[in-house]
């Protein structure tokens, strides 16, 4: 099976709430665990300047969100988990992503023109006091994504069109400049994308709505007897139809508990009754990883630490991607055009072998210089089409694979930077 890459990013401008661990971190730690995947999982604290100028809630929002994904379970080992402003690399595409971006598209971003629809709606300028840095949000967010050549990009509903435009900045940038990216897709899970607030809508900050994810067990007790109902006695039987705490608990309950729940509103549960059924079943998932949480944001240090290495090996991918990037649209070391580059003495390269199996398929295998097996083929029906496989491989690396691993599957055998490594090498001895 090929290997399929997720990333997402969390904006650092707050604490985070139920939605954010419904909607976002327990699905995306789950995914990270399964097998044939990759995941890459940042704080977006580059996002967060743009709507917070609040040095110390940066920091601090930094560390919560570092520390709850921790608790609910994310493996540093296995995710790639890091800060966003420690890849400098980030930035740097940012700006060459800008240059094939159209102006217009950004002009259409949601985000930006609900501010300027703001803005005319009360008489005021149409661009008052809103930052450049909110116009080039979907620009630094394709960063984020093409940065790591992501396949799978679990968001909220409200992203859809940033990765669209990421998929467009892909595009443009291939088209100019050669096979680089790969046109990255959104995941919506739609059970639980969104969770409900205090009032019934959308979780959200920015409705100042939201259950801190961690809480305390007073506090959230108190704030789940705090949601909106409707003013049906007991007795009466009510709807789950629009009610945002039956919402809420369907988001943490099995499809059994959720049922049951049901048959009871339709009995005329009271809503106090129901509401303390919810705050039992939300405590009983989140009293552990509340546990944990409360041990790492004692440790700050520790989550620096995890996050540094997380950096580390985040950069062992972006700058050598970074350096193709430069040399694709043209940032290059100086050099005589006409003179040859010097042939230095023949070093061993990795090598594709093709072979006939006995079912009468073609395939093929990439093995190191050294002899190791990289990538797998599984059987293509004639010659031909496996050398053409080949062939693209051989000029578009790493993007091919990706491209080419959902229609013939190609195994990975090695890790996603040995292989990068051995396309490169490939491709510069095909440029000697
Ligand atoms: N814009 C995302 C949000 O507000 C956060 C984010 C930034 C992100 N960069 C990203 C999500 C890259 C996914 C991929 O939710």
């Amino acid at each position: 099976m090929a290997i399929t890459r997720f990333l997402t990013g969390i904006t650092t401008s707050g604490t985070p709430h139920l939605g954010n661990y419904v909607g976002s971190i327990r699905p995306s730690v789950q995914a990270s665990l399964g097998d044939n995947v990759e995941s890459f999982y940042f704080l977006a604290d580059y996002h967060a300047l743009i709507k917070v100028d609040d040095p110390v809630r940066i920091q601090r929002s930094t560390l919560e969100i570092a520390a709850s994904w921790l608790a609910c379970g994310l493996d540093p080992e296995k995710v790639v988990f890091y800060r966003q402003s420690d890849i400098p690399e980030i930035p740097e595409l940012c700006w060459m992503l800008t240059c094939v971006t159209g102006k217009g598209i950004l002009n259409r971003a949601h985000a930006y023109k609900a501010s300027v629809d703001k803005n005319q709606q009360a008489g005021n300028d149409p661009d008052a006091d809103i930052n450049a840095g909110l116009f080039m949000y979907p620009v630094l967010m394709g960063a984020d994504i093409l940065m790591f050549n992501a396949h799978k990009v679990p968001v909220g509903r409200d992203q859809v069109q940033h990765l669209e435009m990421a998929r467009d900045m892909a595009n443009a940038f291939n088209h100019r400049y050669g096979n680089l990216f790969f046109p990255p897709q959104e995941v919506i899970d739609d059970n639980v994308a969104t969770l409900p607030g205090l009032d019934g809508r959308k979780m959200s900050k920015s409705y100042d709505n939201t259950i801190p994810l961690f809480a305390s067990e007073d506090q959230l007790k108190k704030l789940i007897f705090s949601i909106l109902t409707d003013s049906k006695e007991p007795g009466q039987a009510k709807d789950t139809q629009g009610s945002a705490l039956f919402e809420i608990f369907k988001a943490f309950a099995s499809e059994a508990e959720t049922i049951a729940f049901a048959n009871e509103y339709a009995q005329g549960i009271a809503w106090g009754q129901a509401k303390q059924k919810v705050f039992d079943r939300l405590n009983l998932e989140l009293s552990p990883l509340r546990q944990r949480y409360e041990a790492l944001i004692q440790n700050p240090e520790a989550i620096e630490k995890v996050l540094l290495a997380g950096a580390l090996k985040a950069r062992k991918l972006a700058t050598p991607f970074m350096q193709q990037i430069r040399h694709a649209v043209g940032l290059r070391a100086m050099q005589a055009v006409t003179q040859k580059k010097v042939k230095t003495e023949k070093i061993a390269l990795p090598s594709f072998k093709q072979y006939r199996e006995s079912t009468g398929l073609f395939h093929f295998k990439l093995l190191s210089a050294q002899g190791d097996l990289l990538l797998q083929s599984e059987g293509f029906s004639s010659p031909k089409e496996a050398g053409l496989a080949i062939k693209n491989l051989q000029i578009n690396g790493s993007v091919a694979m990706m491209e080419l691993g959902d229609l013939v599957r190609l195994e990975a055998q090695a890790s996603q930077e040995q292989l990068s490594e051995a396309f490169e090498a490939l491709k510069q001895a095909a440029e000697e």
